[in-house]
Parts: structure tokens; C-alpha cells; sequence
């Protein structure tokens, strides 16, 4: 066994609230995951937090507080509330946390530093009810403290996101009025919306991971974009032994990640796929992962496949909400009702891809943006053009939308 996995609390019925106790064989440092609520069926499922602690204490990402993950999941979107997620208290999260902590041994003054994975609601926005008990500073990539230091960062991720949307085709949602009006909507204070935080340390580069001008032993922090700018992930082992990778949204099982560029996701797929001494990947959401390099693999293989799919599908012109209501081109349906702004972006950074290599073209048709094969080139030349733009590093690490 590489690895050992105590469980300290199991999960509650709405699939949150479980503590787990992470140890490579061997190695000091102990890895606990809490693991904190947010809705899975219209959002990507619980936060796990993890607390890692070797010379220090280092909490990885704080999860959602529970009335924002009602807000921007359901009353936000105009979707019905399950009931169960209803009748959740605001500080659900946040005492899952603290029972979690407690569990771990330890309390909040105790933590030393705050490490934020990357700059999406569900991993930092619980940052300001932790911070105002301890004494913990704030590291987070460069690129990401846009978000994260942004007092209106999910407000602004929202509205912006929503025009890009309808933009590509997406039909408005239903009382587009009330969304965009803020202070009409339901279960909004835009003073509880001042969830940004501040990030001390911002981190600019692979390194060992420091506290103020600390290194800390053992602990590698890598820069993995793809799923945002700056996503990070940990390297937890001793210099020559097995690791543990603490992976934020990067690598998740069983959904996949939605990347925001996927051409810099790829590369650090191929980046990930050379790692040779990962034990163990604890992601920020659903199951650990066992073998890293099969679910590279197959992550490869799932963009490829949906490439494939985006590429034949624009025989005819598309607009970019076209594809992603196709059927079978996820696995789940997707509601138009739903509004569910990731199901277009994950179309749209595939046909941005095959636009950037000319195996699709865009032009406007009826004032919408169309997509459709400029030839009939068979996908896999279109698919090895790709990849060569996957190899050349100098494409690393440049925004495109
Ligand atoms: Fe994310
Ligand atoms: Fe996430």
C-alpha cells in the first residue's frame, strides 16, 4: 500500500461533512481532508479542504459559505431549491469546517498558512470567516488574485459570464431583469458579497513553498494553468520519495475539469503525465485519484473525443450553444432552462481550439456567431496540428479568451 487512509467521520446524507486522514509510509507529514457542502447536481459538488501539516500548518483552499453556494447556484439561476439544500443553515460550511479541524486536532489559530488553489468561488470565498480567528497569512498564484482579491469578483464572474453567453447563443435566462438587477435578487446582500480576501504572498513560479521568507520542507508548489490562469498544485514528500499532489480543480474524478483555455489545459496534462513519483492526487472535489497517469490519460482521450465531436458537428454552421445542447455531447443533459454557463464555455474553448489550428472557421450568420469547417480535412490532421501547438511551450502560458 503507498499510501494509508484513515477515515475519521464519514460523509451526512446531503454527501458533505466527512473528515479523512491522508499518510505516505513513512514520511511525517499527515494530509486531512474536510470535506465541506456545495450543491452537485447544478455545481461541481462538496469542497474538500485540506489541512496538511509538517513544520507547519497549511490549510488548502475554505470551501463555500452555505448561503453564497444557494445564491449562485439556484436563486441566481432562477432554479428550484431542493429542500434539503433549503433548510441548510448560512454557516453549514463553515461548522462542517470547524467540526472537521477539531477532528484534525487542531482550531483556527493554529493554521499558519492559507494556500488558494485557484481563484473559483468554491475554493476561497469561506477565506474571511477563517482569517478574522487566526493568524494565517494568504498565498494564491498571481493570476488568480483578479478573483480572489476582487470584493466583486463573483459578482463580476457572473455578469461577465452571463453576456458572453448569450453572446455565443446561449438563450437568456428566464427573468434576465431580476438576474442582472442586484439588488433585487433572491437571497442577495451585496454587503455579504465583500467575500474577497487579501493575498500576502503572491506566488510567481514553480518553488518550494514558502511562509513569509520560510521555505517549508517537503512541500513543492507547482503552477498548473488550464482550468483558471493561475491554478496551483502541491507536491507533498520527501525530496527523493513518493509524493502526494494536491491538485485544486486541476485533475478531478469522476467529472471532468472544465478548462478556461484548453490548449494551455493540454500542456499541463502532458506536464502531469511525466510526473513519475505521485502516490496518491487528493482533488478539490469527488474521489482521489489512484493512478495519475491513467487519468491523464483518459483526460487526454476525453478532449480529444469531444474535439472530434465539436469538429463534425460544425459540417453544418454552429453557433457555440448549438453544440453544447447536441445530444450525447455530455454525458448528463443539459436543461436549456438551466442556465448552466459551463456547459457553453466547455463548447466554446473546443471550437476556439479547432478556429486557432483553421480546422473551423467563425463568421457571423443572423448577428450570431457561427462556427463551420473551412475544408474536409480529416479530423486527425486537424488533431496533429493541435498537438503540435500542445508541444511548443512558447504557446505556455498565454490567455487567449
Ligand atoms: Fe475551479
Ligand atoms: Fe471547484
Amino acid at each position: 500500500m503507498p499510501f494509508t487512509e484513515t477515515q475519521l467521520k464519514p460523509n451526512s446524507i446531503i454527501g458533505s461533512g466527512g473528515v479523512r486522514r491522508y499518510n505516505l509510509p513513512g514520511d511525517k507529514c499527515s494530509i486531512t481532508r474536510i470535506t465541506t457542502f456545495c450543491p452537485d447536481v447544478i455545481g461541481p459538488g462538496p469542497t474538500h479542504m485540506y489541512l496538511i501539516q509538517n513544520e507547519a500548518l497549511i490549510l488548502m483552499d475554505t470551501g463555500i459559505p452555505t448561503h453564497l453556494a444557494k445564491a449562485f447556484f439556484y436563486y441566481w439561476r432562477n432554479q428550484p431549491i431542493p429542500p434539503e439544500v433549503e433548510n441548510l443553515s448560512d454557516d453549514h460550511s463553515e461548522q462542517e469546517f470547524l467540526e472537521g479541524m477539531e477532528l484534525a486536532g487542531y482550531s483556527i489559530p493554529d493554521i499558519d498558512l492559507l494556500l488558494i488553489s485557484h481563484g473559483h468561488p468554491d475554493h476561497f470565498l469561506m477565506g474571511n470567516a477563517i482569517l478574522s480567528r487566526g493568524k494565517a497569512v494568504v498565498s494564491a498564484h498571481i493570476l488568480d488574485t483578479p478573483e480572489i482579491c476582487n470584493p466583486w469578483g463573483m459578482l463580476n464572474m457572473w455578469i461577465s459570464k452571463q453576456q458572453q453567453m448569450i453572446a455565443v447563443g446561449m438563450p437568456p435566462p428566464s427573468s434576465p431583469k431580476q438576474l442582472l438587477k442586484g439588488d433585487q435578487l433572491r437571497g442577495f446582500d451585496l454587503e455579504s458579497l465583500g467575500v474577497s480576501i487579501k493575498v500576502d504572498t503572491p506566488i510567481l513560479q514553480d518553488s518550494p513553498l514558502a511562509i513569509s521568507a520560510s521555505t517549508i520542507e517537503g512541500v513543492e508548489v507547482k503552477h498548473l494553468p488550464g482550468h483558471s490562469p493561475g491554478s496551483i498544485g502541491l507536491l507533498v514528500g520527501k525530496p527523493r520519495g513518493e509524493k502526494v499532489l494536491l491538485c485544486g480543480d486541476v485533475l478531478l474524478s469522476p467529472i471532468t475539469p472544465h478548462p478556461d483555455d484548453l490548449l494551455v489545459y493540454l500542456q499541463t496534462l502532458e506536464e502531469l503525465g511525466n510526473y513519475d513519483d505521485v502516490a496518491l492526487v487528493l482533488p478539490a472535489h469527488g474521489r482521489i485519484v489512484k493512478n495519475l497517469k491513467n487519468r491523464v490519460a483518459f483526460l487526454k482521450e476525453h478532449h480529444r473525443n469531444r474535439l472530434e465531436l465539436t469538429y463534425e458537428a460544425c459540417r453544418m454552421p454552429r453557433c457555440v450553444w448549438d453544440i453544447a445542447s447536441m445530444p450525447d455531447y455530455f454525458n448528463t443533459y443539459v436543461d436549456p432552462n438551466k442556465f448552466n454557463f459551463l456547459a457553453g464555455l466547455e463548447a466554446l474553448v473546443h471550437i476556439e481550439v479547432l478556429n486557432m489550428v483553421e480546422g473551423v472557421r467563425r463568421s457571423n450568420i443572423r448577428d450570431e456567431v457561427h462556427y463551420f469547417q473551412s475544408s474536409e480535412e480529416p479530423f486527425e490532421e486537424i488533431y496533429g496540428r493541435i498537438m503540435e501547438l500542445v508541444a511548443d511551450k512558447r504557446n505556455r502560458p498565454i490567455m487567449r479568451y
